[in-house]
């Protein structure tokens, strides 16, 4: 089976990213991580990508909060091509991408989200469950479009909501999860 090149794009901690990487040098997931990207110049995610020797940039975002600047993202683009990434696995990821990005890498732009999408896309989903009096929540790996957590979905995980659920203990809860989930769903793209 040949590996797959991953480029990882993180906003935040990198607890997907570490448990991705992780599977990488156990030998359960037939992938190579080609690089790790933030938004965020001391993001955690960067410090897992440096601690497992993988080449790894900050991306300077820009004026905008919510996407990358028209020139950051042809950036990005270029550095992901330059490392030969052939899927795009957002992990974290706090920002919209846009058409040089979704078109450079058409249906090969990964994300995972902290809810059973359809249900409660956007920030703090899991917050958006308990407000909503769920039973029941969980992740989603789904396709990046130019929506809001709207691709097609590919890999859902369920996590019980338990009644003395706050938001921490259900986010919690919610990333191991993910945490089992992510890798798995991109052993999948492996030829
Ligand atoms: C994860 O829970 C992920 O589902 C969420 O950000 C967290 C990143 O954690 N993503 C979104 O909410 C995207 N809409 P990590 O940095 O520890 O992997």
């Amino acid at each position: 089976m040949a590996a797959i090149g991953i480029g990882i794009l993180g906003s935040g901690k990198g607890s997907n990213c570490r448990a991705i990487l992780e599977r990488i040098r156990d030998g359960t997931l037939c992938a190579e991580a080609r690089v790790v990207i933030s938004d965020v110049f001391n993001a955690g995610i960067l410090r897992h990508a440096q601690e497992f020797g993988v080449p790894n940039a900050y991306l300077t975002p820009g004026k905008f909060r919510t996407k990358l600047e028209p020139e950051a993202e042809i950036a990005l683009v270029q550095t992901l091509r330059d490392a030969a990434v052939e899927l795009v696995v957002l992990a974290g990821f706090m920002r919209v991408l846009k058409a040089p990005t979704l078109d450079a890498f058409s249906h090969r732009i990964i994300n995972i989200h902290p809810s059973l999408l359809p249900k409660f896309p956007g920030l703090e989903a899991w917050k958006q469950a308990l407000a909503a009096g769920e039973t029941v929540s969980g992740c989603t790996v789904h396709y990046v479009d130019a929506g809001v957590d709207s691709g097609e979905i590919i890999s859902q995980r369920e996590v019980p909501i338990l009644p003395n659920d706050t938001p921490e203990t259900l986010h919690a809860r919610i990333q191991i999860a993910e945490r089992e989930l992510y890798p798995k769903t991109i052993a999948q793209f492996c030829e």
